[in-house]
């Protein structure tokens, strides 16, 4: 028995995930054709989605990681979003697209985009592997989404809960949450 199956059930399995990832990369490659793109991988919870999106996108780019963090690790936001982690160079006159695992109560993909407007990019888009729209608080715009899930605690693929099960490479449910 694998170590999570205790505790974490399949919510969006490993072949639905991939498949879904590499028609958002395929739709991202034409909407950025002739364009210098940069992907902000936010960490840690992108960095699984991130990295396999930027495989399916058949373009040249650049990758910059970006730390922040607000669950600190529970299962409610604290509301309070800190930059763990800036990236390496100056951002203005990119044409920048955030990556995020999911956005759920927009807090901190809303601090994110106010940050990086800041800096002046060419464009600046969004891309979410899931939204959970019944716990939005504000309301961020998304050009690119994976999938919409109802509110349950996802783990998986990035996602954590206490900072564990980020390898396992499928959306999980965790039991009794
Ligand atoms: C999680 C997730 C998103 C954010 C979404 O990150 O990866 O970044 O919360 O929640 P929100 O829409 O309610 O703000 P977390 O702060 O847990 O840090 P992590 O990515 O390091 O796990
Ligand atoms: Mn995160
Ligand atoms: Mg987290």
């Amino acid at each position: 028995m694998a170590f999570y199956e205790q505790d974490v059930g399949i919510h969006i399995d490993e072949q639905k995930l991939q498949a879904r990832v590499r028609e958002m990369g395929a739709q991202i490659t034409r909407d950025y054709q002739g364009k210098d793109l940069t992907l902000i991988c936010v960490l840690k919870g992108s960095a699984y989605f991130a990295m396999d999106l930027s495989r399916a996108i058949d373009l040249p780019l650049t990758i910059e990681f970006l730390g922040v963090s607000s669950y600190q690790g529970g299962t409610e936001t604290t509301g309070e979003v800190r930059i763990t982690t800036d990236v390496s160079k100056p951002m203005a006159g990119k044409h920048l697209l955030v990556i995020e695992d999911i956005i759920d109560t927009g807090l901190t993909m809303s601090f994110l985009l106010e940050n990086l407007r800041a800096r002046h990019p060419a464009s600046l888009k969004v891309a979410t592997l899931l939204e959970k729209p019944a716990r939005a608080r504000t309301q961020v715009p998304i050009d690119y989404k994976g999938f919409v899930i109802d509110d349950v605690f996802v783990v998986g693929y990035g996602l954590d809960y206490a900072e564990r099960y980020r390898n396992l490479p499928f959306i999980g449910l965790m039991k009794g949450k």
